[in-house]
């Protein structure tokens, strides 16, 4: 999970910012901090700031500096919601976090995958649910996950 601290921070940096609508100047402390974009981060910047997801997302395609921070980091959001929770999401969360080796900011050892977790993936009936790179996969262990991420 991305700390709280670190988005207390970059909303801190976006309000002192003379002109808050200055994504690359955003995008820059992004990557300085976290070393990556993750898709999470520009959704948190769009609603800081009002830019649009796809503003944010063109900035970040038209500078290789950007680019190269979001092309190879896998995001895996495990659901821990009520149900998945009981399904065993706490523990695939916590494996999975222990196997990368994840720091605080949810980012693993090799700087590969972004784990984050979210109350619900609206596939309640089909829990354990998890979501990679925005596919959902239901059902599942941590056996499938781990071959899912080639682990
Ligand atoms: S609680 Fe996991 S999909 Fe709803």
């Amino acid at each position: 999970m991305i700390s709280k601290e670190f988005y207390k921070e970059l909303e801190e940096f976006i309000e002192n910012l003379p002109d808050k609508k200055d994504d690359v100047k955003i995008l820059n402390f992004v990557v300085e901090k976290l070393d990556s974009i993750p898709k999470e981060v520009q959704k948190f910047i769009a609603n800081k700031t009002g830019i649009l997801e796809i503003s944010i997302e063109n900035t970040i395609n038209f500078y290789p500096k950007f680019r190269n921070k979001v092309s190879d980091l896998k995001e895996v959001i495990i659901c821990t919601g009520m149900i998945c929770g009981q399904m065993n999401g706490h523990k695939i969360y916590k494996e999975l976090m222990e196997m990368l080796e994840v720091d605080s900011n949810g980012i693993s050892k090799n700087r590969k995958i972004i784990l984050l977790t979210k109350r619900c993936l609206g596939r309640c009936k089909k829990a354990p649910n998890i979501s990679i790179d925005g596919e959902i996969y239901s059902l599942v262990n941590l056996k499938n996950i781990k071959k899912i991420l080639g682990l």
